[in-house]
């Protein structure tokens, strides 16, 4: 087994649908992952998810739509008869066995023999830096280990396509970060198809190939992580990817943008670091300092414009020092991007 000859399998879902009585868990959604992407899933929670990594893993059953994977319909074969391994947040090891023990489990639940699965488990702990942890038990290791031990034992079954649901929420900052760099690390060698999912917009970010946008059971929006930041097509992925602000009076977007003629039917949205002050008489939308804070490497400043919208902006050392609160300025908004309303 070597980084270069993992099989690199892409997944199709084609108007996946899935309801829990009431609740539209998902609702018709489509994507394609291709092979040896890292794929992201991000939204809010609640926004379906889980319900569709379950789904790719055979978990969940839709209720209506076709899922595959390569070039094979999956949608009825059992999560052990498909190519995917899941990595968890709670990390579902088991607490009796040591570290080898539980990277061998999923091989030998596939019917693999103790002598049969050590080469493969050796693998992959070197993978994960724990090749000299194999005979602890895996409650004396710390919370970024036992989840690289989670992540060895998905791994080494060689499964094609990783599956993670919110991987490193239980850990802390530090540990997150270094651990996230690994993960991904160690999915560039070994290749397999990833799909993530996470609702931390860094996170998503940082990681991934590509980023499939989710609310209320939909992907919004799907691209790259700079194709995403750069062009968010709605309000709504302008504001959870960027904390952007989001202007609808055409009054107020023609003061900040400086220009009579505005897009039919767009809204516009404004990320803190794209809000400037004007000169004097040099135009911009009227507004007042209505909350500061310093907040080390930038300075956050609230404004409110006469008709009660809020629009947040950071400002770097150069901010001007005079925006105490309830003071009145004049803001324009730099680059701001033209989106599609709220729906
Ligand atoms: N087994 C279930 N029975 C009933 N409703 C469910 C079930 N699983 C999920 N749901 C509902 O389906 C919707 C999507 O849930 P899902 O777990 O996929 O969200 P999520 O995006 O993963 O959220 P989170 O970030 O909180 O984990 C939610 O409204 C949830 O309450
Ligand atoms: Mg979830």
């Amino acid at each position: 087994m070597g980084g270069t000859s993992a099989q690199k399998i892409g997944i199709r879902l084609d108007e996946v649908s899935v309801r829990f009585g009431e609740t539209v868990a998902l609702d018709r959604v489509s994507l394609a992952v291709h092979p040896g992407e890292f794929f992201s899933l991000l939204g809010p929670s609640g926004c379906g998810k889980s319900t569709l990594l379950r789904v790719i893993g055979g978990f969940e059953a839709p209720d209506a739509g076709r899922v595959f994977i390569g070039d094979e319909e999956v949608t009825k074969v059992k999560p052990q008869s498909r190519p995917t391994a899941m990595v968890f947040q709670s990390y579902a090891l088991f607490p009796s066995m040591t570290v080898s023990e539980n990277v061998a489990y999923g091989l030998r639940s596939r019917g693999r023999s103790k002598r049969d699965a050590e080469p493969a488990v050796l693998v992959a702990l070197g993978r994960v830096g724990l090749e000299e942890l194999g005979d602890r038990s895996v409650t004396q290791l710390s919370g970024g280990q036992q989840q690289r031990v989670a992540l060895a034992r998905a791994i080494a079954v060689e499964p094609g396509i990783l599956l993670f649901d919110e991987p490193l929420s239980n850990l802390d900052v530090a540990l997150r970060e270094r651990t996230r760099r690994e993960l991904r690390a160690v999915q560039r060698e070994v290749g397999y198809t990833s799909v993530y999912v996470t609702h931390d917009q860094q996170e998503a970010l940082g990681l991934s190939d590509r980023i499939a946008v989710m609310r209320d059971g939909r992907v919004i929006q799907t691209g790259s992580p700079e194709n995403l930041y750069a062009e968010p097509e709605t309000s709504y992925v302008a504001s959870f990817l960027g904390g952007a602000s989001i202007v609808t009076d055409p009054s107020e977007m023609a003061a900040l943008t400086g220009r009579e003629e505005l897009p039919a039917g767009k809204v516009l949205a404004v990320r803190p670091a794209g809000l400037v002050v004007a000169g004097d008489g040099v135009g911009g939308l009227p507004a007042t300092v209505t909350s500061q804070q310093f907040l080390g490497d930038h300075r956050e400043v609230v404004f409110a414009t006469r008709s009660g919208l809020e629009l947040k902006a950071h400002f770097s050392e150069q901010t001007p020092q005079d925006l105490s609160v309830g003071e009145a300025a004049r803001i324009t908004a730099v680059n701001p991007k033209w989106v599609l309303p709220d729906q």
